[in-house]
């Protein structure tokens, strides 16, 4: 699939990221956890380095950031647990996962013991929010959830408590990163990019279509776009991780 770059922030370049197409051997199992030198695991260090230097050109850090596809399984999910963990490696960060798709969550199924509570729980006050979050072993980061089922997910999402809640997380995380539901088939994503500091717009290869790709951005150009990432690419001969290899070491040669 080809897809146009943007470049809608702070006139500054899009944070593109291209993520091959990897070997999920099992969802317990994520690149930068497991595999923290792999080509995999660089590609979201990657869209890092343009987060960071988005914020820098644009005078303002991206601590809220919005990520969403056009349509289901474009690998929303998976590229903002991979990348919100490459964030919280860097020691000096905070970072927070709030898992936003209240329709179809599935942050649950990368871990071993299931939470039953989250965000919809901490919105109706039925729990704290120190008793929802959680941490994926061998990491700092931590996740917030979806919980429990609600029948109007966009209300609690744009209600005043969500806008107070994430008022209150700005103050002590760096980065929170917000996985939505398709943009195109709901409004949820739409409503959360308006009170964050940018949206980045996930694609997947050989399966989003082109007018789709258009129609999600006509949607989110009304934000900061902070770029598209190309997901589940077939390598190139050109392309940094082809070349390496996915067992390949750059390092040392005395120390391999
Ligand atoms: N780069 C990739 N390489 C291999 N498998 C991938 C890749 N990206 C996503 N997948 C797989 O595709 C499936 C869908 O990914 P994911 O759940 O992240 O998509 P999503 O956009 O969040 O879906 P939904 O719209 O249902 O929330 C998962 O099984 C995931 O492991
Ligand atoms: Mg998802």
């Amino acid at each position: 699939m080809e897809a146009q770059r943007v470049n809608t922030y702070s006139d500054g370049p899009a944070a593109e990221g291209s993520i091959p197409s990897y070997p999920v051997a099992s969802r317990y199992l994520l690149p930068p956890l497991c595999d923290t030198q792999s080509p995999v695991t660089e590609q979201y260090r990657s869209i890092k380095a343009r987060l960071d230097y988005l914020g820098r050109v644009g005078g303002k850090p991206i601590q809220t950031l919005v990520v969403t596809s056009p349509s289901p399984g474009d690998g929303k999910t998976l590229t903002t647990l991979n990348l919100a963990l490459v964030l919280s490696q860097d020691t000096s960060r905070e970072v927070l996962l709030i898992e936003c798709d209240l329709r179809r969550p599935s942050i649950r199924e990368h871990f071993s013991h299931r939470p039953d509570v989250g965000l919809v729980e901490v919105l109706n006050n039925e729990v704290k929010l120190s008793g929802a979050l959680l941490r994926p072993e061998g990491s700092r980061l931590l996740i917030l959830p979806a919980g429990g089922r609600t029948d109007q997910p966009s209300e609690l999402l744009s209600s005043m408590k969500m806008q107070r809640l994430v008022e209150i997380l700005r103050k002590r995380f760096h980065h929170i990163l917000l996985d939505t539901p398709p943009v195109l088939l709901f409004v949820d994503a739409d409503q959360l990019a308006a009170q964050a500091d940018g949206v980045m717009l996930v694609v997947r290869s050989g399966k989003t279509q082109r007018k789709a790709v258009t129609r999600a951005m006509e949607i989110i150009s009304k934000h900061p776009v902070v770029g598209i990432v190309f997901n589940d690419m077939r390598p190139t001969p050109m392309d940094r991780y082809s070349y390496y290899g996915y067992d390949y070491r750059y390092q040392d040669r005395k120390r391999r």
